[in-house]
């Protein structure tokens, strides 16, 4: 997926990396419960804009992956702690613009989205040190380009000055019919999806995600409420773009 070669940009975010702060370039949070929308609005509004998509959830997969690589147990804090904290975590573009994950500096080459990797990532979410631990890479995330970022805490915790904040939401079913497509998507024709077991999977991660005592996924005081219950994407990222548009972040405006 991605080549561990040269990339420009590690420079690049080696050397503005204590001066680039959310202030100093547009950021637009999208935060919602898993399924919710928010990665697709969340892609399409930085592909109008022109700003680079950053998904958050990578880092807690790369997190939840290396541990589950080494063996380390993902409820045991105190090791989970000094595994996230011995090693760098990056998200940048490589010489192809493509975006990626690097830990230690080499790219994460595998496909994180699997499920395994979604319930360890989940799973160490729920580490304050995890979490501190990310605090500065998510803040570092392609900078010093603009961004559309989407996870759970951007608009809360990580990135409290962005210029836009959004909280996607949708009711619980169409969210639960949501992940099981993506789900039979993801594996192709002819593979069963075993509806209960998925739906289960998901109602608890949704409540490990609201629940948690470190950083739950809440709307941000002055986030928009966007609801995603039935309209058409399309519609959703021009109403989406008018707003940014109002707040000066669409260049040329
Ligand atoms: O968005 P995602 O499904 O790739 O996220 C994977 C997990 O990481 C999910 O259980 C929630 C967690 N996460 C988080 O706690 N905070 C974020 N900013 C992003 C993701």
């Amino acid at each position: 997926m991605f080549h561990p070669k040269k990339f420009f940009w590690m420079s690049c975010v080696l050397e503005v990396q204590d001066v680039v702060t959310p202030a100093s370039r547009f950021v637009i949070t999208v935060d919602g419960l898993a399924a919710s929308g928010k990665s697709s609005i969340a892609r399409q509004l930085a592909q109008r804009l022109g700003f680079v998509h950053f998904s958050s959830g990578l880092l807690y997969r790369a997190v939840g992956w290396e541990a589950l690589e080494r063996g380390i147990d993902l409820l045991d804090d105190r090791v989970l702690g000094a595994f996230v904290e011995s090693h760098s975590w990056e998200v940048g573009l490589d010489s192809s613009g493509r975006g990626g994950v690097f830990i230690d500096g080499r790219a994460v080459a595998v496909d994180l989205s699997d499920a395994r990797i979604s319930e360890a990532a989940s799973c160490v979410a729920t580490s304050r040190r995890v979490r501190q631990a990310l605090v500065q890479p998510q803040r570092q995330a392609y900078a010093p380009h603009p961004i559309v970022g989407e996870g759970r805490d951007l608009g809360t915790v990580i990135f409290p000055d962005a210029q836009l904040k959004l909280f996607v939401e949708a009711p619980e079913q169409l969210r639960i019919s949501r992940r099981i497509k993506q789900w039979c998507e993801a594996r192709g024709e002819g593979v069963i999806a075993d509806e209960a077991v998925l739906q289960a999977e998901i109602v608890e991660r949704d409540r490990r995600d609201a629940e948690r005592a470190i950083s739950p996924t809440v709307a941000a005081p002055d986030a928009v409420l966007v609801d995603n219950g039935g309209r058409a994407l399309t519609e959703v990222v021009d109403y989406l773009y008018t707003l940014a548009s109002s707040r000066g972040l669409v260049s040329g405006v």
